[in-house]
């Protein structure tokens, strides 16, 4: 299961995307906005690490004007390892040496298609692990 929210700025993106993972067959729960008014990304980034922190996705993807503000309040919760990618070489290197939980992207730097073919690559790539594994430990140890 794959967690979705945006602010204000995103939502036509998140709509997009949402449609474009439901479509490859992902489950998706949206924790919103749904285009009422304005909404501060803080509160968003919270709802979508909530539900990778208890379990019940596994994944996020945060989407605001920059994808900057999202990936920023993200990154305060212990466990989330979200990265703000606006190509796709460093959304694939973020899931292979980073093992990042959450990708932020910007509605307002990225076009669609662009932003669908990051989140693609995002997803298609799984963590190496390895020499890797032990840095991610590093960034663990630093939460505690
Ligand atoms: C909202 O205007 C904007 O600040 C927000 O979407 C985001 O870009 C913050 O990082």
């Amino acid at each position: 299961m794959i967690a979705i929210g945006c602010d204000h700025a995103a939502v036509a993106l998140k709509e997009e995307l949402k449609a474009h993972l439901k479509g490859q067959g992902f489950e998706v729960e949206d924790v919103g906005i749904h285009g009422e008014g304005k909404a501060d990304y803080p509160a968003v980034a919270l709802k979508v690490t909530r539900a990778i922190s208890n379990g019940s996705c596994e994944l996020g993807v945060l989407l605001c004007g920059t994808g900057v503000g999202m990936s920023i309040a993200a990154n305060k919760v212990r466990g989330i390892r979200a990265a703000c990618c606006s190509e796709p070489y460093s959304a694939i290197l973020s899931r292979l040496h980073n093992d990042c939980n959450v990708l932020c992207m910007g509605a307002r730097v990225l076009g669609p298609e662009l932003a669908k073919m990051i989140l693609d690559a995002w997803l298609g790539t799984e963590f190496e692990g390895g020499r890797h594994a032990a840095r991610v430990d590093m960034i663990r140890r630093i939460e505690r």
